[in-house]
């Protein structure tokens, strides 16, 4: 069994996987010179031959425990019909959505139309050591509509009229969806990757009463879709605050990623009985190495006799320095 499925089934605190959300990404060069070269964002997802490459090369680099596989939570909504950009400095824009379009998809259209993603799956698993996992993932429903229905007015808050207008829709859309990341999880499963990452990246930005319906409801539905199939699975509902606290009690995942606003301590106390992961400010890397350290040690030590998986609270930024990384991850990786 791998370090990662060790800490994630067996609850075996002692071993101290680690990896990191956007390992592969921006802030390396080797990654630099293929997406310069790949202008179009969807293309190289689809490039199975690359996306294995690049989903090599933190490993190649780093003493990493698991690669999470190259792609994006934007490639299902693509696989479903909608058109994908992605926009220098903008993020991702979606062409109108459209729901009786949405409906007449059929899942052998999706599984086509995202093949590349699987055999890249089984290509990276086949050059990938065997103590090392592979980790697959989707975008949870909400967040999907989030971009799905262009529902943010800018970075941090949505546009709650055209979500009160479009409810009814929403509702059919998220119920829709899950058919599909279910089926998108199974497929991710039998090429080869052996645990699944839910990111519900704009959790927090739920209005309260809709939190179950948005949030909750829709993650427990496809966790249970994964322990019915024996997947290991670890849920990222980001910025929920205090409600992680619900949302583990309702949804039950194998573990629960935690963002940078959440504090440990709070964490080891209120979430008893989960493995934990991650936690740490992105940003902290950009400090001295001194500061760095001890914020890492921080993790380590509140986290010590529990079962817990090293990473960040949100992904890496792509002004990182790769050589910084490397040290925590030696830091990490000889933490007594
Ligand atoms: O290394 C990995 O983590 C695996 C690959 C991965 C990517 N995106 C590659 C990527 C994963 C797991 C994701 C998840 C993802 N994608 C999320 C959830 C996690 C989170 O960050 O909250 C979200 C919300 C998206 C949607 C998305 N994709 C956005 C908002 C952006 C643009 C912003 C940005 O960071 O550039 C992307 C593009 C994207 N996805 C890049 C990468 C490496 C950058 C593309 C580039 O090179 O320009």
């Amino acid at each position: 069994m791998s370090k990662l499925t060790n800490c994630l089934l067996k609850k075996d605190p002692s071993c101290r996987p680690v990896w990191f959300m956007r390992q592969a990404g921006r802030y390396l060069p080797e990654f630099r010179e293929i997406r310069q070269k790949n202008k179009d964002f969807i293309k190289l997802c689809l490039n199975s031959n690359l996306s294995s490459e690049i989903t090599l090369q933190p490993i190649q680099r780093f003493n990493l425990d698991a690669a999470i596989i190259f792609s994006d939570i934007l490639m299902v909504p693509y696989g479903l019909g909608q058109e994908v950009k992605f926009i220098k400095d903008e993020g991702p824009i979606l062409s109108p959505f459209n729901l009786e379009i949405f409906k007449k998809n059929n899942f052998d259209k999706f599984k086509d139309k995202l093949n590349p993603i699987y055999e890249a799956i089984k290509l990276t698993r086949k050059n990938l050591d065997k103590q090392k996992s592979l980790i697959g993932f989707i975008g949870a429903p909400w967040t999907l509509i989030v971009y799905m229905f262009g529902l943010k007015k800018n970075k941090e808050e949505l546009d709650l009229n055209i979500l009160k207008q479009k409810e009814e829709e929403i509702r059919e859309t998220i119920n829709l969806l899950i058919e599909y990341l279910c089926l998108h999880i199974e497929l991710q499963f039998k090429a080869g990757a052996e645990v699944i990452q839910i990111f519900d990246s704009w959790a927090g930005l739920i209005p309260e009463a809709k939190l179950s319906d948005y949030c909750f409801e829709p993650n427990k539905k496809i966790v249970q879709f994964c322990k019915n199939n024996k997947i290991p699975v670890i849920c990222f509902p980001r910025n929920l605050n205090k409600n992680y606290l619900k949302f583990a009690d309702i949804v039950k995942p194998d573990c629960l990623s935690l963002d940078y606003k959440i504090d440990p301590t709070w964490a080891k106390e209120n979430l008893k009985n989960y493995c934990l992961q991650g936690g740490m400010d992105p940003k902290i890397l950009f400090e001295k190495e001194d500061i760095i350290f001890k914020e890492v040690d921080k993790y380590l030590t509140i986290f010590k006799d529990r079962p817990y998986i090293f990473n960040l609270g949100h992904g890496l930024l792509p002004q990182t320095n790769p050589d910084v990384l490397q040290k925590v991850i030696e830091r990490v990786n000889n933490f007594k």
